[in-house]
């Protein structure tokens, strides 16, 4: 009898975009489809890990067995994974969280009304999760990803050292968002190491063996 990868193991994963409120109907948001967070939910419940999944607003139906909780804004899923971090053992966060949201929402929806003259918005800088989950006293093992047009090695080492996480996944390649394969690569402390180009559940099982291995190397 084989015991399952993560067998025990509480993870915690953030997905998908923010949606930052401007008036009652449009916002600030990003392309990101949520797939790649989605599928490593999936893999690591499939692997005996009990998953949370703090998801933003996306089309995607929840794994099976992952329990789903829906946030719209960065300070939300913030507020959300934050009571939630000291219960697992592991924080993925894969969100494409919006670094900035309007300074105010405005109550109502801002109107033409023949002025000429355009608005502009003050923004405001949203609490950076990831960084805040590294910062509890208890603090579960943190994955990071990083998606970058250019230089993702050196921007990974800097999110490694700025958000002090142990471990930085990037997405090498053009734009992954939407789409269902992508190329990983994994940067920690000691130099990195590619996970070849494959569809994202592929890849997510290879993360989560990943961290199945680090997990028992810290607990060594
Ligand atoms: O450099 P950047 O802040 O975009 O780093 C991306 C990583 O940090 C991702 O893992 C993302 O989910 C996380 N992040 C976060 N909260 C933010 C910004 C990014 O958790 N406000």
């Amino acid at each position: 009898f084989q015991p399952k990868l993560l067998a025990g193991r509480r993870l915690l994963i953030t997905a998908g975009p923010t949606f930052e409120a401007i008036d009652p109907v449009r916002g600030i948001t990003n392309h990101s489809s949520g797939k790649m967070g989605f599928a490593i939910a999936r893999a690591a419940q499939e692997a005996g890990a009990e998953v949370t999944l703090v998801a933003g607003p996306v089309h995607l139906p929840t794994p099976r067995h992952v329990r789903r909780v829906d946030v719209q804004s960065a300070q939300q899923m913030h507020d959300a994974v934050l009571p939630l971090a000291a219960q697992h053992e592991v924080f993925v966060a894969t969100a494409a969280v919006a670094d900035w949201r309007p300074a105010q929402m405005n109550a109502h929806k801002i109107k033409k009304d023949g002025k000429k003259v355009a608005p502009t918005f003050e923004l405001t800088e949203n609490p950076d999760i990831l960084a805040a989950v590294a910062a509890l006293p208890q603090a579960p093992y943190c994955v990071g990803f990083a998606a970058e047009s250019e230089h993702l090695l050196q921007h990974a080492r800097e999110k490694l050292l700025r958000k002090k996480v142990p471990l930085i996944v990037g997405n090498l390649g053009p734009a992954t968002f939407g789409r269902d394969d992508n190329t990983l690569v994994l940067v920690d402390a000691d130099g990195h190491r590619e996970l070849p180009t494959a569809d994202k559940l592929s890849l997510a099982r290879a993360l989560v063996r990943e961290l199945a291995e680090r997990l028992k190397t810290s607990a060594e």
